[in-house]
């Protein structure tokens, strides 16, 4: 089970219900599982915000939308990655419809020093808790998308949300809702062997290929 929860815990877009609500309670439940996380020195600086009311979702949305726009705006896709852009746009298109979204925020700015070793406590202080969050979801039969491109109005959305700009970084929000009946198509990873050195680094060439481009 946990196994089976771990490789199947994709990023749901399309396949998020737009229409069945999502119970306050399951929220909570989650969210008590992602505080499990660990954090450098059990800092535990996450916060999170629950969006449920349609016009503040509405408005988070159009930032997104706009976001996701400068995002792809002069960008020339390869074949490869269309469908995943195709489901970006759709989510892009129908995040206001979305039951929940929860906004994952970290106390403090990030570093000053980005320091290999600050941004490492820094980030690496809260995506943990991220995952358990989409993980725990998931074990309930609710999607989620881990997204970002909102944090390019990061500081529209702390005003429209109070969250406070000089004390709070949002890290990542997660659509939240039940997943539509069907199968995600089947995962596209690197298997773990091509990447992997043992005593040494791998002796492979596909750390170029691996090197992403932005979001989603
Ligand atoms: C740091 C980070 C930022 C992301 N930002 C976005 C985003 O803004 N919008 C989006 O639709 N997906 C976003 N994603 C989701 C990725 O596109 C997704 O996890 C990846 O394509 C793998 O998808 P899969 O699990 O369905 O195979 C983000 C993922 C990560 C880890």
């Amino acid at each position: 089970m946990t196994l089976d929860l771990l490789t199947a815990t994709r990023a749901a877009r399309k396949r998020l219900d737009l229409h069945r609500p999502v119970a306050d309670q399951d929220i909570r439940e989650c969210l008590d599982i992602a505080v499990h996380a660990p954090s450098g020195s059990n800092r535990q600086p996450w916060r999170f915000v629950v969006v449920r009311d349609p016009a503040l979702k509405s408005q988070i949305a159009e930032y997104y939308r706009k976001a996701f726009a400068a995002n792809l705006s002069g960008r020339t896709p390869r074949p490869d990655q269309l469908a995943d852009l195709s489901s970006g746009q759709y989510l892009a298109d129908h995040l206001a419809e979305v039951p929940a979204l929860i906004l994952v925020c970290s106390l403090g700015r990030p570093p000053a020093d980005p320091s290999p070793l600050r941004l490492a406590s820094f980030y690496g202080s809260i995506y943990p808790a991220v995952w358990n969050l989409q993980l725990a979801l998931r074990a309930r039969g609710l999607g989620s998308t881990l997204t970002t491109a909102h944090l390019a109005y990061e500081r529209e959305i702390a005003d429209l949300l109070g969250i406070p700009f000089d004390e709070v970084t949002q890290v990542a929000m997660l659509p939240v809702a039940h997943l539509l009946p069907g199968s995600d198509k089947p995962v596209r990873r690197t298997p773990a062997a091509e990447l992997t050195g043992w005593d040494g680094w791998p002796p492979s060439d596909r750390v170029a290929a691996s090197q992403g481009g932005s979001e989603p």
